[in-house]
């Protein structure tokens, strides 16, 4: 057996493509390992989308250098792979920057690892695939192999034609492709055979979702989850990242009908402000993100919500950030992510003249997390004395304890025999701790 060692950044979609990527080597002989220390073969997943992401890259392939230098010396061979998005974004410039580096594969083009290992093998050859051949990659991909846990990411959907003036993801992605429906239920079904409980239907623009099945026939993101919510084994099923943009009546009514589907929204919406809305070209104003969100809670009176928040966006005024805060305050969510704007290379922003000072992005982003957090805690405290039914995933840490999340994703660790996992409990919630809640079987 030879020793592969993924380390995976990035989003969610990265963790998936990761799974897939050792999927596909694992026949090759390559077994997974915990370090890369004396491993055969070491994949950087990359992630491009700030350029704090984008940087960490490079100083593991520092690290990385040493591991393959004592392994040559040893007598060894290690082969060196940077795939994902900054793989897409740089080529080339990689393996000009990092001689370390065997080989460079986009996020559409990784099912060529083993024909670019053979070429290595060979000592001929092109080192880097990054062009998007359209979804071939999913024809061409085994059926999943490795282990699923109980909460499994299913891609559904890839790629972005959003063109959000901040982001890299249009270009490291390429365009918006759906799966075909039969292939993710066969998919769904697989991972539910392997013991998943949960899906998690992933795409970049996820409610973006327009399939065609062998017929001809069109299928909307609803009638794809109705379609997995009819595999018994499936007891939940919740869907990332979608845009405003996509949420149409179907979906949102399906939150309403689909028991199986989880009151929980992911629905980024980045900015409070409608002048730096159409500067982010996102094509919606705060009123519409807000008529949105009613609706949503019309169908589904329990639903949470996550964003994604962007501070510092060329041009934001006081005036602008004070909108994202009123935003904030009139939602309300349980929880969210907020970030600096990072200027990214060959991105429309990043020529914009007005670009704001770090430390006025630090002073927001503080302000704003605040903010967030005092939600989330409010959120979380509101769950203690109620009952939740919980889906346990794994062991905790202390001896005797497993841990589950609710329906509205946070985690809970309960004392109960490791029989649990896999199973839907209901259960007291007793205490909040640093980042999770505790709780005991009813
Ligand atoms: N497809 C998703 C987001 C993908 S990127 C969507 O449309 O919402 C995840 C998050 O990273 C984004 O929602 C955004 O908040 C953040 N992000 C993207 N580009 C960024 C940049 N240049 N600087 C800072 N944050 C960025
Ligand atoms: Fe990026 Fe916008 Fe596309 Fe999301 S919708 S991936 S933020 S361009
Ligand atoms: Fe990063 Fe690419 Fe995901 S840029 S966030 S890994 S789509």
């Amino acid at each position: 057996m030879k020793k592969l060692f993924i380390k995976t950044y990035g989003c969610q979609m990265n963790a998936y493509d990761s799974a897939r990527m050792a999927d596909l080597l694992a026949p090759l002989g390559y077994a997974g390992a915990e370090t890369p220390e004396d491993a055969d073969m070491v994949i950087l997943n990359t992630c491009h989308i700030r350029e704090k992401a984008a940087e960490k890259v490079y100083s593991e392939l520092g690290r990385i250098r040493a591991l393959k230098d004592d392994k040559s010396r040893a007598g060894g061979r290690m082969l060196v792979a940077v795939a994902g998005c900054t793989a897409q974004a740089e080529g080339e410039e990689i393996l000009a920057r990092a001689p370390v580096v065997d080989m460079v594969v986009g996020p559409q083009s990784y099912h060529r690892l083993p024909e670019m290992i053979a070429r290595i093998a060979r000592g001929a050859g092109e080192r880097v695939e990054a062009d998007f051949p359209a979804l071939e990659k999913f024809d061409v991909l085994p059926q999943a192999v490795s282990d699923t846990g109980v909460s499994a990411f299913l891609t559904v959907q890839e790629g972005c034609d959003k063109f959000c003036t901040f982001c890299v993801v249009p270009y490291t992605r390429g365009p918006e492709h759906s799966r075909a429906p039969e292939q993710i239920l066969a998919e769904a079904r697989a991972l539910a055979a392997r013991g998943a409980r949960e899906l998690v239907l992933l795409g970049q623009n996820v409610n973006a979702y327009r399939g065609t099945d062998a017929h001809g026939k069109g299928w909307s993101f609803a009638r794809l989850i109705a379609a997995i919510a009819d595999i018994d084994e499936i007891l939940r099923i919740r869907y990332t990242t979608s845009h405003p943009r996509d949420m149409d009546d179907d979906l949102i009514a399906a939150h309403g009908d689909i028991e199986k589907l989880m009151p929980f929204l992911h629905l980024p919406v980045q900015s409070g402000s409608d002048s730096v809305l159409a500067a982010m070209n996102r094509q919606h104003s705060a009123d519409d993100y807000r008529r949105l969100i009613t609706r949503i809670r019309a169908a589904r009176p329990d639903i949470a919500f996550s964003s994604d928040f962007i501070v510092g966006f060329p041009g934001e005024s006081d005036a602008d950030f004070e909108a994202t805060l009123q935003l904030v305050r009139d939602v309300r969510f349980a929880q969210c992510f907020s970030f600096k704007y990072s200027a990214r290379p060959g991105t429309p922003a990043t020529a914009a003249k007005k670009q704001i000072a770090e430390n006025v992005k630090s002073a927001r982003l503080d302000v704003l997390q605040k903010l967030l957090l005092s939600q989330q805690d409010d959120a979380n405290r509101a769950l203690i004395g109620t009952t939740q039914n919980i889906l346990f995933e794994k062991t905790g840490r202390g001896p005797g304890q497993v841990v589950g999340r609710t329906p509205h994703l946070n985690p809970v660790h309960v004392e109960g025999p490791a029989s649990l996992i896999g199973r839907v409990r209901p259960v007291m919630i007793e205490a909040l701790t640093a980042n999770s809640l505790k709780g005991r079987l009813v």
